[in-house]
């Protein structure tokens, strides 16, 4: 967890990717996202604000959840993600 300390994705995977994966999905607003294994929940969040998905993070990490958590705020979708 420390090393991944600064990691907004825990995955060998770039924050660039993560949105152009969404813009080739291209999720309708609304649609319901179940993230399992979320990590600190930034495909949720970015999707809800980039594409008004709602739904939830599961993650085993009470850390990883509490970063997420405080990113659906910094973002503005709390109250989708
Ligand atoms: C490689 S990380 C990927 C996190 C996230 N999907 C991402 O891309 O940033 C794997 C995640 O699985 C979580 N995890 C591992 N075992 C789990 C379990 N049994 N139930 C829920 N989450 C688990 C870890 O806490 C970690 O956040």
């Amino acid at each position: 967890m420390i090393r991944e300390s600064s990691h907004r994705v825990c995955n060998p995977f770039t924050s660039e990717k993560l949105a152009i994966l969404g813009q080739a999905i291209s999720p309708s607003p609304g649609t319901r996202v179940l993230d399992l294994a979320c990590g600190k929940g930034e495909l949720m969040c970015t999707w809800a604000r980039d594409h008004g998905v709602t739904g939830t993070g599961v993650d085993i990490s009470a850390a990883f959840i509490g970063a997420a958590r405080a990113r659906a705020v910094e973002l503005g979708v709390a109250d989708r993600a």
